[in-house]
């Protein structure tokens, strides 16, 4: 058992305490949000994310959970102390470090005893060692540099939507540490989630952290690979779903995250990639490679938009379009640089009124969209969205939209055309219901 302390109750901080407390260790999550951490002591979570909440509550219950905005409290015991604040884009692309920083500050001012300060946040290559920087000089401000500390990158690699998932079996654990007695600690804390012989790897801190970054922006490419591969099979032929299963059988380049579809969201692929380009540019390094990757990316979140251009014209004024899914990808609430931001506002400018539904996203969506209320409706049931519309497009990947019911949507819409941003039917049921549709690379 371990004493942990939390510095940010975000996603990544809920995540991550909530799993160590349930490992037996006791966790303290501090948050300067005050009404988040009332929230969170009565188990009410900022987030969705499948098993958080029965997690929290249980900790909760069994005492080894806490939550906290003081700071001091949380680090009076503990031997680690994790920061797991957010790094939002500034506007030239690179992760703004300024909660990172004060976060340092604060635990430089109030830790009196040993402590391992881990950087768990996606932070850029020399992060860790600035926090070390900044803590060293706190503790001399105050004269209390006999307090000895270490820092440890150790960078977390949970998707959203799947995250508790991912934090309870990881396919590995990446530490980023240059002192053998601080590596053994962090062995022992990630010892019980470590199974199936998945690798707990040590490397020096600049490693650690550049691994989160390569590894996400690798995954960012193959996504652009496809979707570059499946806007050109709709313009040569062929078929984005066959090239994948037929590339995918080599097992160098394996199955996963080789889906062509609308683009990719999220708080972290666009993030990283163009924090990636950042880095490269301030230190002289053209990023050719994710350059490109975030330019296929943006021209694929106008594809769909580029389709209903061609199929209904630039002026859409009085047509009615049902939108499918919200949210950046299924089993989120998350609308962070979600497709759906620039198709639902595109459509909006040419004219189009909007009928939404999304299972989780719903709330966000109302105010992310504040600004067009006046030209979208949100309904509670996917059914209800293609009441009477011209035409119905499928965004987000959410699995109740994989089995419609074709008939029913048959005699509800207006004009029987369906845009399919993520590739999810078969051409046979289509034909079935007489449905005119468009899909992603597949040369429909
Ligand atoms: C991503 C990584 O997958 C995690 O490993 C990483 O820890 C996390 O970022 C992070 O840096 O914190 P996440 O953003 O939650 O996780 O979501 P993903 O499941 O990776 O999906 C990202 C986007 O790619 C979604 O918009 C999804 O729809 C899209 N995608 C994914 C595709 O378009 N095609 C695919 O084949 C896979």
């Amino acid at each position: 058992m371990m004493k942990i302390c939390m510095v940010g109750t975000g996603y990544v901080g809920l995540v991550t305490g909530a799993c160590f407390a349930d490992m037996g260790n006791e966790v303290w999550c501090v948050d300067v949000d005050e009404v988040k951490i009332t929230n969170l002591k009565a188990a009410i979570l900022p987030i969705y994310e499948p098993g958080l909440k029965e997690l929290v509550e249980r900790n909760l219950k069994e005492g080894r959970l806490r939550f906290t905005t003081e700071i001091k409290l949380g680090i009076e015991d503990a031997l680690l102390c994790f920061i797991t604040v957010g790094t939002p884009p500034c506007e030239d692309g690179s992760a703004d470090l300024s909660y990172i920083f004060s976060a340092a500050q604060a635990i430089g001012q109030c830790m009196n005893h040993y402590l391992i300060v881990v950087t768990k946040s996606t932070v850029p290559v020399g992060t860790t060692e600035k926090v070390r920087d900044i803590i060293r000089q706190e503790l001399k401000v105050s004269a209390r540099e006999h307090v000895g500390f270490d820092v440890v990158s150790n960078p977390e690699f949970l998707k959203e939507g799947a995250a508790v998932e991912d934090f309870m079996r990881p396919d590995r654990v990446v530490i980023g540490t240059e002192n053998i007695g601080t590596a053994e600690l962090m062995k022992q804390l990630y010892k019980p989630f470590v199974r199936n012989q998945n690798p707990i790897l040590i490397m020096d801190t600049k490693s650690a952290e550049m691994t989160k970054y390569a590894a996400n922006v690798m995954l960012a490419a193959r996504i652009s690979f496809m979707n570059e591969i499946a806007q050109l099979c709709d313009i040569v032929g062929g078929d984005i779903t066959n090239i994948r299963t037929g590339i995918a059988a080599d097992h160098r380049i394996g199955r996963q995250f080789l889906y062509a579809g609308a683009g990719y969201g999220g708080s972290c692929f666009p993030k990283d990639v163009k924090e990636l380009i950042n880095l490269g540019y301030k230190n002289g390094l053209e990023m050719a490679i994710a350059t490109a990757v975030h330019e296929v990316n943006e021209r694929q979140k106008h594809y769909l938009v580029d389709m209903i251009r061609k199929r209904f014209g630039e002026k859409l004024d009085g047509m009615r379009f049902g939108v499918w899914g919200l949210a950046f990808k299924p089993q989120t609430d998350d609308m962070r640089e979600a497709p759906s931001l620039v198709i639902v506002q595109s459509l909006i400018n040419m004219g189009a009124k909007i009928v939404a539904f999304d299972p989780q996203a719903i709330k966000e969506a109302q105010q992310v969209f504040e600004d067009y209320a006046d030209h979208i409706q949100y309904v509670g049931d996917m059914m209800e969205a293609v009441n009477d519309a011209d035409a119905l497009i499928l965004i987000t990947d959410w699995r109740q939209f994989r089995q419609p019911d074709f008939s029913d949507m048959k005699s509800r819409m207006r004009q029987l055309v369906l845009f399919d941003g993520r590739n999810q039917y078969d051409f046979e049921q289509i034909e079935k219901y007489g449905f005119e549709y468009y899909c992603i690379g597949r040369n429909y």
